[in-house]
C-alpha cells in the first residue's frame, strides 16, 4: 500500500491522500457516535465531547495559576515562540480556536502593537524636520491607537473559559482588535475564507474529530492564509522523556488537587497529552486537510511541537 506514493508524481499523491483520508474517515465513521477516548479511558463521542467541557468549565477560574505552575511559566515563552513565528503584519485578520482565556491573541496584539510602534518611530526618524505640532499631531492621529486593521477572534466551545478570558482582557486593557466567540473547531461558525491565520494552542488534543477541525481550519483561511497549532508532542530526549513522565503522572495532578482542588481534569490533561499523534502522524492529518508546505518545530525537546502549513 505505500508504493503508490513512490512511483507517481504530485497527482497521484494527492490521490492517494484523499484515498488515506477516506480509509480514515470510514473508519471514525464506524466508531462515529460510538465510542473514542477520553484521555486513557474508552468512551462514546458524545460522552468525550461533555466531559472535555466539563474538565474546561471546572478548570476555568484556576486555568492561568494552574498553567504557570504546572509549566513553570514556560508555557509563556512557547506562546511567545509561536507569535514570532507568525510574524503577523498590520492588518493581519486571526482566528485563536480553542482560545481559552486569550494568551496568544493578547501576544499577537502586543506584536502588532510593537509593529505599529516601530512603523511609527520610523517615520518620525526619517522626518527629522518636524516640529513639535506635527509630532503631536502624528501621535494624535486616528490610526495611532488602532491596531491599523489588525484583529483577532479568539473561538472557545467552553463559555466559562471565555467569561474568564474576557474578564483577564479588560484587566489588563485588551479592549480593542478583540472579539469572543462560543464555537465549536469542529463547526466553526464562520464564513469561508475569513482569516489570514488561523492558530490553535493546547486545544486540538481535546477536539473529538481532529480531522472535522483541520477542515474547518482550511475551510475559513484566505488562500495564502497560515493554519498553527501549538500543541503536546512527543518528547526527542529519552532521558528527558523519562522524566517528563515522572512529572507528568506524579506530579501535575497533585498540583491539581492543592491549587484547584481537582485531581481528575488534570489527571486527563496528562492522558491526553500522551494520546495525541506525534510529530510526524500530525503533519500528514495536517496535509490530508489540504496543506501545503507543512512543517513543524520542536520545542523544549518536543515537549510541545509547532506545526505550521499554508492553505494555497
Ligand atoms: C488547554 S486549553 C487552551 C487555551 C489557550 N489556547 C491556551 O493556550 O492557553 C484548551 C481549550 O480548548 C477548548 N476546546 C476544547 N474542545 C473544543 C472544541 N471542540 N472547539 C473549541 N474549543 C475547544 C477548551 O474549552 C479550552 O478552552
Amino acid at each position: 500500500m505505500t508504493a503508490p506514493v513512490h512511483s507517481a508524481g504530485r497527482w497521484c499523491l494527492a490521490s492517494w491522500r484523499s484515498v488515506r483520508l477516506g480509509y480514515q474517515r470510514l473508519h471514525q465513521t464506524q466508531a462515529s457516535g460510538r465510542e473514542t477516548h477520553f484521555g486513557f479511558q474508552t468512551v462514546s463521542e458524545e460522552e468525550k465531547g461533555e466531559r472535555v467541557y466539563h474538565v474546561f468549565e471546572s478548570v476555568a477560574k484556576n486555568y492561568d495559576v494552574m498553567n504557570d505552575s504546572m509549566s513553570l511559566g514556560i508555557h509563556r515563552l512557547w506562546k511567545d515562540w509561536l507569535i514570532r513565528h507568525m510574524k503577523p503584519t498590520p492588518g493581519t485578520q486571526l482566528l485563536d480556536v480553542a482560545g481559552g482565556t486569550g494568551d496568544v491573541s493578547f501576544r499577537f496584539i502586543n506584536y502588532i502593537r510593537a509593529q505599529r510602534e516601530k512603523l511609527y518611530r520610523d517615520k518620525l526618524d526619517s522626518q527629522e524636520t518636524l516640529s513639535w505640532s506635527d509630532i503631536s499631531k502624528s501621535y494624535s492621529n486616528k490610526d495611532q491607537g488602532s491596531l491599523m486593521g489588525s484583529h483577532a477572534v479568539i473561538c472557545d466551545i467552553n463559555k466559562e473559559m471565555l467569561k474568564v478570558g474576557k474578564e483577564k482582557s479588560l484587566q489588563l486593557g485588551y479592549s480593542e482588535g478583540l472579539s469572543w466567540v462560543a464555537g465549536d473547531a469542529e463547526e466553526l461558525p464562520f464564513a469561508d475564507e475569513k482569516f489570514d491565520v488561523y492558530t490553535i494552542a493546547f486545544g486540538i488534543r481535546n477536539v473529538t474529530h481532529i480531522d472535522k477541525a483541520l477542515e474547518e481550519a482550511h475551510r475559513v483561511l484566505k488562500p495564502g492564509g497560515r493554519f498553527l497549532c501549538l500543541e503536546f508532542s512527543q518528547v526527542t530526549n529519552p532521558l528527558l522523556a523519562r522524566l517528563y513522565d515522572l512529572y507528568s503522572f506524579q506530579v501535575i495532578p497533585v498540583l491539581g488537587q492543592v491549587i484547584a482542588g481537582d485531581w481528575k481534569s488534570y489527571q486527563y490533561l496528562v492522558e491526553s497529552i500522551r494520546r495525541f499523534p506525534p510529530q510526524e502522524e500530525f503533519k500528514e492529518m495536517i496535509e490530508d486537510a489540504g496543506f501545503f508546505k507543512v512543517t513543524y518545530h520542536n520545542l523544549t525537546s518536543g515537549v510541545v511541537s509547532v506545526h505550521s502549513g499554508f492553505k494555497l
